[in-house]
């Protein structure tokens, strides 16, 4: 596991879209290799987005290859609805990239039978070969993707019911009306986040404090669900300084320390490593120069 703790919200949205950059480029995609993307909605990757959006503005970062899975779609919301995550996805993210749409998947919160269309995503998912990098938020629930506290950790795609912790949070997108606010939603599992080669979890704000301490500090708890991957063999989960209030001194020490020597992990050629220590230095995130030099 790792913890990548960076001053504030907009380096840490820097740092989680540089990653996903690297990821993405590393992988070499091409015609008979998709890269797969797990993807969330919320405020919280919205300066992910802006940055990756920004990377293939410079002609950094093609979509082409890339196939995606989001996390979840509110059940009866109209999918043209400006607060459904079809519309949040397509406008914040999708319609600035060259993603082909038939490899953009988001659940459908008003097929007529759910569970099919549940069972169909998780197939979807498999044809693709799984999901390479998962990326995730969290409520202040501890929550990861709908998975509501109590929640089985070996979870699949399926129907949940919203906790009211969740409501309340969603409230402000519906005009503050809690009548208005979904309380159902179609959500992968905690199991099938699990299977992704890669999680990245963000995790910013002081009101996710205390879920960032039950989500590392603690056991592995269902009522925690995101607490599940401390058992992932790659999970890095990216804060931001407001996050880590909660957190012992020394849980944010270590990590910033192992953040520091994980950064030289990233590269094969010591020299450009040194290089880089001395230009960048304090600067955990990966290395990024956009081919136009900005
Ligand atoms: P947020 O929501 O990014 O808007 O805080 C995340 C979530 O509830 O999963």
């Amino acid at each position: 596991m790792r913890l990548v703790i960076l001053d504030n919200y907009d380096l840490a949205s820097e740092w989680a879209a540089k990653y996903i950059c690297n990821r993405i480029i590393q992988f070499k995609p091409g015609q008979d290799r998709y890269f797969t993307l797990g993807l969330p909605t919320g405020s919280t990757p919205l300066g992910c987005y802006k940055k990756l959006i920004e990377y293939h503005k410079n002609g950094d970062l093609s979509f082409k290859y890339v196939k995606t899975f989001n996390m979840d779609e509110y059940v009866g919301l109209p999918r043209n609805h400006p607060e459904s995550y079809h519309s949040y996805m397509w406008n914040n993210f999708f319609k600035h990239i060259d993603i082909d749409p038939n490899n953009a998947h988001i659940l459908d919160g008003n097929a007529t039978d759910l569970q099919a269309e549940c069972d169909a995503f998780e197939k979807k998912i498999k044809e693709a070969g799984g999901i390479d990098l998962f990326v995730g938020g969290i409520g202040p629930d501890g929550h990861i993707a709908f998975n509501e506290p109590g929640s089985s950790l070996v979870s699949r795609t399926r129907l949940k019911t919203l906790a009211m912790d969740t409501i309340l949070a969603n409230a402000k997108y519906f005009d503050g009306d809690l009548s208005k606010v979904p309380t159902m939603a179609l959500t992968v599992g905690v199991g099938t986040v699990m299977d992704a080669r890669e999680v990245m979890i963000l995790i910013t704000g002081a009101h996710k404090a205390f879920a960032l301490y039950k989500a590392i500090e603690e056991g592995v708890n269902h009522m925690w669900t995101v607490s599940a991957f401390q058992q992932h063999p790659r999970t890095i989960f990216v804060c931001d300084e407001d996050a880590t209030l909660e957190l012992r001194v020394k849980t944010v020490k270590y990590f910033k320390v192992i953040s520091t020597l994980n950064m030289g992990l990233e590269f094969t050629n010591l020299q450009k490593w040194h290089a880089f220590l001395t230009s960048q230095q304090g600067d955990p995130g990966l290395h990024y120069t956009s081919k136009k030099g900005t």
